[in-house]
C-alpha cells in the first residue's frame, strides 16, 4: 500500500481555546508531509466546527468520535451523521473500547453506525481489540474475528474501500496500557489481513489496518515498520502538538525514503 494514516483522538481533553494553537501549528507542520500521509485529527464534537474552518485550506482530515445511526429524532445527547455532514467531517471513530467499556456499545450497534457512516459518505474509522482476559486465554483471534465480521455485516464490496480499520487491544489503551510487543502485533495484523482478504478479496487487502494503543515517540517506528500495518492511531503521546510534530517528521521521512522519494 502506497499510502499511511496517522492520527490521533483527543477523547474528552482540549476545549476549543486550547484546540486552535494545536491546529494551528499542525495545518504548518502538514504542509511538509508527503501528501501520501493521510493526517488525521479526532477532536470533541464542541471544537469540530472551529477546527474545521482553520483547516479548511489544508489536507488534514476531520473526524468525530462517534455518532448515531439515525438521522435523527428523540435520542437526547446524541449526535447525527447529518449533523456531522453539515459540518464537513471526513471519518468517524466507530467502537472505541471506551464507548464500548463506559457506554455499553456492542459490535451490533456499531455495525449500524458503520453502514449509516458509509451511506453519508463518511469514512467509518473501526476500533476491534482484545481484552487482558481474552488475551490470558488465548482467544485473541477469535475476539477480533467476532468484531471484525459482526461490526462489517452487511457492507457491500462497493464501499469496502471506504472503511479504515484500527487494531487497537483494550491491555495496550491508555495510562494503565502496557506496551505490546511487535511480534504479537504482528501476528494479529496479520491474522486481520487475512480475514479481511477472506471477505472481500484483493479489495479486501487494501483496506488500511491502523494500530493503536500506547503508540509514543519511543516506540511508533517500530510498530510503522510491521508489514501490514499501514498507519496510527494515537492518544496521549499526540495530545502535545510538539511531541505530534517530531512522530510526524520522522514518518514523513521514513514513509519518503520507503518510497524512495528522498
Ligand atoms: P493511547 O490511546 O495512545 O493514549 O494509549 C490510544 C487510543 O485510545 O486510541
Amino acid at each position: 500500500m502506497n499510502e499511511i494514516w496517522v492520527g490521533t483522538n483527543w477523547k474528552m481533553n482540549k476545549t476549543i481555546t486550547e484546540s486552535v494553537p494545536y491546529i494551528n501549528k499542525l495545518k504548518e507542520i502538514s504542509k511538509q508531509l508527503s501528501s501520501n500521509i493521510n493526517l488525521f485529527v479526532i477532536p470533541s464534537y464542541v471544537t469540530l466546527t472551529s477546527i474545521k474552518e482553520i483547516i479548511r485550506e489544508s489536507n488534514i482530515l476531520l473526524g468525530a468520535q462517534n455518532m448515531h445511526w439515525k438521522k435523527e429524532g428523540p435520542y437526547t445527547g446524541e449526535i447525527s451523521p447529518s449533523m456531522l455532514e453539515d459540518i464537513g467531517i471526513n471519518l468517524v471513530e466507530l467502537g472505541h473500547s471506551e464507548r464500548r467499556q463506559y457506554y455499553n456499545e456492542n459490535d451490533a450497534e456499531v455495525n449500524k453506525k458503520v453502514l449509516s457512516a458509509l451511506n453519508y459518505k463518511i469514512k467509518p474509522l473501526i476500533c476491534i481489540g482484545e481484552s487482558q482476559e481474552e488475551k490470558n486465554h488465548n482467544m485473541s483471534k477469535k475476539s477480533l474475528e467476532r468484531q471484525l465480521k459482526t461490526c462489517l455485516k452487511n457492507v457491500p464490496k462497493k464501499q469496502i474501500n471506504e472503511v479504515l480499520i484500527a487494531y487497537e487491544p483494550i491491555w495496550a489503551i491508555g495510562n494503565k496500557g502496557s506496551i505490546a510487543d511487535s511480534s504479537y502485533i504482528k501476528e494479529n495484523i496479520n491474522y486481520l489481513k487475512n480475514l479481511l482478504f477472506d471477505l472481500y478479496g484483493t479489495k479486501g487487502r487494501d483496506i488500511p489496518l491502523l494500530y493503536g494503543g500506547s503508540v509514543n515517540k519511543d516506540n511508533f517506528m517500530k510498530y510503522m515498520q510491521i508489514t501490514n500495518v499501514n498507519g496510527l492511531f494515537i492518544g496521549r503521546s499526540a495530545w502535545n502538538i510538539n511531541d505530534f510534530e517530531f512522530i510526524l517528521n520522522k514518518l514523513n521521512y521514513y514513509f519518503l525514503s520507503r518510497t524512495n522519494d528522498v
